[in-house]
């Protein structure tokens, strides 16, 4: 199957152009052995390469091309399929857009297509070449740092809170884990994530209860998060809890004893954040909304958890806007590399921004990816980058910081 590849990248400062006109004919060889065809764009500055072969060819020659240290921020624009080839002849063609007057260059470019087909108009691989070349794609191009560029602060095992010993009778146990303000070095807030006991995952907890008490169980264990919360001394740190929406449906008085036990702990209920997943909200909407009235008259917030991984994504946010939304991992994992979590993460902070939603990036882990939403525009994370969830204690966090130059 005829597989084509795109993406974009930065010449590294210590290239010379020599040494580029080098490399294109090296790797035209190289393609035209492997029977891998395409175009390079260049503009002196930056990189644009099309990559059209068989899957496993055109995965292989992008796996080299990742890992060469002559460009950076490599961000992958395209995966896809087509019946034939846009550029058919073999080997990589160099593009130097310097070599054209701005008016001529997207025809220049198109004479490069030998595709001879009508359908080439409407082609999402010349849309994008044509995007590069006319400099539009720049509005959302974010450039990063290299990685090496930053370290992390190694937490002080001083600073982790003593941690608290479950009461007796406690069936399950949290772990806490922070949500951060990187640039002003904040923890702003904490999620009281479900264990198991003696942190045993909490899939182990939930199996072994009935069907018929699962609501009831993952109400009442937040009892034992606000006790944490109070032990630990939080203070004025917001706490998130996670609920299954229909627990504060299908329980009489749910958050009635949620409010109770709120206040039974010191907490007040301004610091408490209850997230729910979108995916139960959509099939009893009407419901929801009920509790969520009741929730929010008592000062309660509301987030959305793990945004972008269910069904319902943007279209639930036109009938119900939480305070915050926390876009879901798999958006963020290796953002700073994939053009299409680029493109979903830009809109749906676009879109928060006009609803005045606070955005939490979920599952940060890389520096790069830090990097990447910073330049986007996040200020609250949270993820193993900063600090890992532990059990009955509020762990310390890593910062990121430059290192001197
Ligand atoms: C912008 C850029 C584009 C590249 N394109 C190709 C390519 O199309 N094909 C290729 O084999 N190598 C390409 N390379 C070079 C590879 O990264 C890698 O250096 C080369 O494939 C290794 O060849 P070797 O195993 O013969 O040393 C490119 C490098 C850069 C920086």
């Amino acid at each position: 199957m005829l597989s084509t590849l795109i993406y974009r990248s930065q010449l590294s400062d210590s290239v010379t152009p020599e040494r580029v006109k080098a490399l294109v004919e090296h790797s035209s060889i190289k393609n035209a052995a492997a029977e891998v065809t395409g175009i390079l764009l260049f503009d002196g500055q930056h990189f644009f390469q099309v990559l059209e072969g068989t899957v496993d060819n055109v995965h292989a020659v992008f796996e080299r091309i990742c890992q060469d240290d002559r460009h950076f921020n490599l961000i992958e624009l395209m995966r896809d399929y087509a019946p034939a080839r846009r550029f058919g002849h073999a080997g990589m063609a160099l593009f130097d857009l310097r070599d054209y007057e701005k008016h001529t260059v997207v025809d220049a470019l198109l004479k490069r297509v030998t595709l001879n087909d009508e359908r080439i108009r409407h082609d999402r691989v010349v849309k994008f070449l044509r995007s590069f070349v006319e400099g539009r794609d720049k509005e959302t191009f974010i450039g990063i740092d290299p990685a090496s560029h930053w370290t992390l602060t190694t937490p002080l095992t001083a600073d982790v809170q003593p941690s608290w010993q479950p009461q007796p009778d406690q069936r399950c146990e949290f772990a806490l884990q922070p949500i951060v303000d990187a640039t002003n070095r904040q923890i702003v807030s904490c999620e009281a994530l479900i264990r198991g006991l003696h942190g045993a995952p909490p899939a182990d907890y939930f199996s072994q209860l009935p069907e018929s008490e699962r609501y009831q169980a993952d109400l009442y264990s937040k009892t034992y998060a606000f006790q944490l919360a109070r032990h630990l001394g939080l203070g004025e740190l917001t706490l998130s809890v996670n609920l299954l929406p229909m627990s504060l449906v299908m329980i009489d008085d749910a958050v009635e004893h949620l409010i109770q036990q709120i206040r039974l702990q010191g907490l007040r209920p301004e610091q408490v954040v209850v997230e729910v997943t979108e995916d139960e909200i959509i099939s009893r909407f009407d419901e929801f909304q009920f509790a969520v009235q009741q929730l929010k008259a008592a000062g309660i917030s509301l987030a959305l958890d793990d945004f972008g991984a269910g069904f319902a994504g943007l279209s639930l946010l036109a009938d119900f806007q939480p305070d915050k939304v926390k876009i879901d991992r798999k958006l963020i994992t290796d953002i700073h590399r994939s053009g299409p979590r680029q493109a979903i993460v830009l809109a749906i902070l676009k879109c928060c921004q006009a609803l005045e939603i606070t955005v939490i990036a979920e599952g940060v882990e890389k520096i790069e990816e830090w990097l990447w939403l910073e330049g986007a525009g996040v200020r609250y994370y949270q993820g193993f980058l900063f600090a890992r969830p532990a059990l009955n204690a509020l762990p310390a966090v890593s910062w990121p910081v430059r290192r001197p130059k």
